[in-house]
């Protein structure tokens, strides 16, 4: 069941891609598109879009410098499974104030239902500032999937986050 997108505060949003590969070029990033086209579908405006390699540095910059600029929400794409190389949710967790588990508890809920290899995800999301962070793994698919399951909820947190409406009634 979907939500009215009420929107009275700022949608606007940044996609990261994480992946050593797409950033050294060895293939072309599909996903960071994928969950752009998604966000913009729901109303949102995306103002950056970046590909970084999985080095927590290089993502924590990335997550740092979207909440100096007041974007609303920072999607990331991939780095949130068991490969020794997966630090998403690492340098998400090092850049934000509070976390917000529920969103990737949700996520994981509702993936398990398309695939058992959905709890492999550690995703996470967590506040900066007064911006979202919210961690998605890799593929154009599980990342829309996952995406799909949690951004009406985003959106009421976007409004709570941001001083928009403050009730939480339906
Ligand atoms: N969630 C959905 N909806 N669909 C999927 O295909 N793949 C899983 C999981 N979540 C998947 C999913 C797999 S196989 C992994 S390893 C983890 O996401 C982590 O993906 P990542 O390492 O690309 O971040």
């Amino acid at each position: 069941m979907g939500e009215k997108n009420s929107a009275s505060v700022a949608r606007t949003a940044a996609v990261v891609t994480v992946s050593d590969r797409a950033a050294a070029g060895v293939y072309e990033d599909a996903t960071g598109p994928a969950v752009s086209a998604l966000l913009v579908g729901r109303g949102y405006e995306v103002v950056r879009a970046l590909v970084v390699p999985d080095e927590r540095a290089e993502i924590e910059s990335a997550l740092v410098h979207a909440a100096e600029r007041d974007v609303a929400l920072v999607v990331t794409c991939g780095g949130t499974g068991l490969s020794p190389r997966d630090v998403t949710p690492e340098a998400t967790a090092a850049v934000c104030e509070r976390m917000v588990p529920g969103i990737g508890e949700a996520m994981r809920a509702a993936s398990m239902c398309v695939t058992s290899r959905a709890c492999l995800s550690r995703a996470t999301a967590g506040i900066r500032g007064r911006t979202l962070i919210v961690n998605l793994p890799g593929s154009p698919r599980a990342a829309t999937e996952n995406l799909e399951a949690v951004i009406d909820p985003i959106g009421h947190g976007l409004d709570t986050l941001r001083g928009g409406p403050m009730s939480c009634a339906r």
